[in-house]
């Protein structure tokens, strides 16, 4: 290949293998001589679960580190190759309009949700002894969350941005497992006009498994931006359709000088962006009916990628492949990003074996998720949105 093609050396070692693998895998290469040998860069991706809990991770940067230097590391996260969430950074840090308003001050909160149909599909052995919380929570949702919060970076580089990220990690008020989190299993249910059988009846699965396939949890970060606004986040499987988004709802306006009878139906301003699908953002604003007659309702301005720029997005991976050959780590978790979630993961995890579920399934596959989850956003006075 170098030869042929002229690749002088350069070598990525791209471990999508049963994770128990990823330690044996990286000794050998350092043991065999590969990973340094001759001249050219190495490098290597991580796929996830980049551990099963804070410990294990820990383990594993350590057999990482004894062969490769943290830059030579890159930990896939694929929400962070999405064309959506990258965006989500542009929106805020490229447009003067948003960051002024993006704090405590404006923002009533903030919902991220990674609403899934599909059930676990053939992976019952693997997410067993994972659950939502270690599938998507620990890492996809924190990932959107980082971003969602994080402050201003000076510049793009790879380690600008991910301090930032790290911050609001570290920024996370200590989280009360009883009271902020609520987590779920699927019954039997209908999803998409199709009759799916409950958690417990998929294959691989223990008919009396514990194993958690909705998470929801209220956040809030200690810091100036956000003290006092409340982040609700959640995932689960077997919802009733597929919908990631981070919506911001904004405080009301302050005063509104119409009739009682011209506001009947008037919800606050949101900005949802919307991760997929409908790839785009929109910003619920109030309007005016037509008429003689002063009557409000919400409208949507929308921004949709598809009509606008015409063109395919890429696949989350081939932009986080073309990143790592090109030696760009930032859209890559770092080795402090990945053990912070997992601490946060840990938190909840143990809050929950020391209290195990006694009413699972507690949601109807199809329905959006346990009663629970309401009663953790409603007791705060507001909804989940249905996206
Ligand atoms: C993976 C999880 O990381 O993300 C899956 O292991 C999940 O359980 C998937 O279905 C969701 O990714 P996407 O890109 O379809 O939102």
């Amino acid at each position: 290949m170098d030869r042929e093609r002229g690749t002088n050396g350069n070598r990525v070692f791209y471990f999508a293998t049963a994770p128990q693998f990823f330690p044996v895998i990286v000794e050998r290469l350092g043991a065999s001589g590969i990973a340094r040998a001759g001249q050219g860069w190495k490098r290597v991706v991580i796929e996830k679960p980049f551990g099963h809990d804070l410990k294990s991770a820990q383990a594993l940067n350590q057999s990482i580190h004894a062969v490769f230097t943290e830059p030579q590391v890159y930990r896939i996260d694929h929400y962070l190759g999405k064309e959506t969430v990258q965006n989500v950074l542009v929106f805020r840090f490229a447009n003067g309009i948003f960051e002024p308003i993006w704090n405590r001050r404006y923002v009533d909160h903030i919902q991220i949700t990674v609403a899934e149909d599909i059930g676990i599909e053939r992976r019952g052995k693997y997410y067993e002894t994972a659950g939502a919380l270690r599938d998507i929570f620990q890492n996809h949702l924190l990932q959107l969350l980082s971003i969602a919060a994080m402050e201003a970076p000076a510049n793009f580089d790879a380690d600008t941005v991910r301090d930032e990220k790290v911050k609001v990690l570290k920024s996370i008020h200590p989280i009360d497992v009883a009271s902020d989190v609520v987590r779920g299993q699927y019954g039997p249910g209908w999803v998409g006009g199709q009759q799916v059988p409950g958690y417990r009846q998929e294959v691989n699965v223990s008919p009396t498994s514990a194993t958690e396939t909705y998470v929801a949890a209220r956040i809030r970060i200690d810091n100036w931006r956000w003290a006092e606004t409340p982040f609700y986040l959640r995932t689960g499987k077997r919802l009733p359709s597929r919908a990631s988004e981070i919506a911001i709802q904004f405080k009301n306006a302050p005063h509104l000088p119409f009739a009682k009878t011209a506001i009947q139906d008037l919800n606050p301003n949101v900005l949802v962006m919307r991760i997929q699908p409908h790839e785009g953002a929109s910003l619920k604003i109030a309007a005016k009916i037509p008429g003689p007659v002063m009557r409000l309702r919400t409208v949507n301005m929308d921004f949709f990628y598809g009509s606008s720029f015409l063109i395919e997005s890429p696949d989350a991976y081939e932009r986080l492949v073309l990143d790592c050959l090109l030696g760009d780590p930032t859209l890559f978790a770092r080795e402090d990003e990945v053990e912070r979630a997992w601490g946060l993961a840990d938190t909840i995890e143990n809050g929950w074996a020391a209290q195990p579920p006694s009413d699972f399934p507690n949601y109807a596959a199809g329905t959006w998720g346990p009663e629970a989850a309401d009663a953790l956003i409603e007791r705060d006075r507001r909804r989940w949105r249905r996206p």
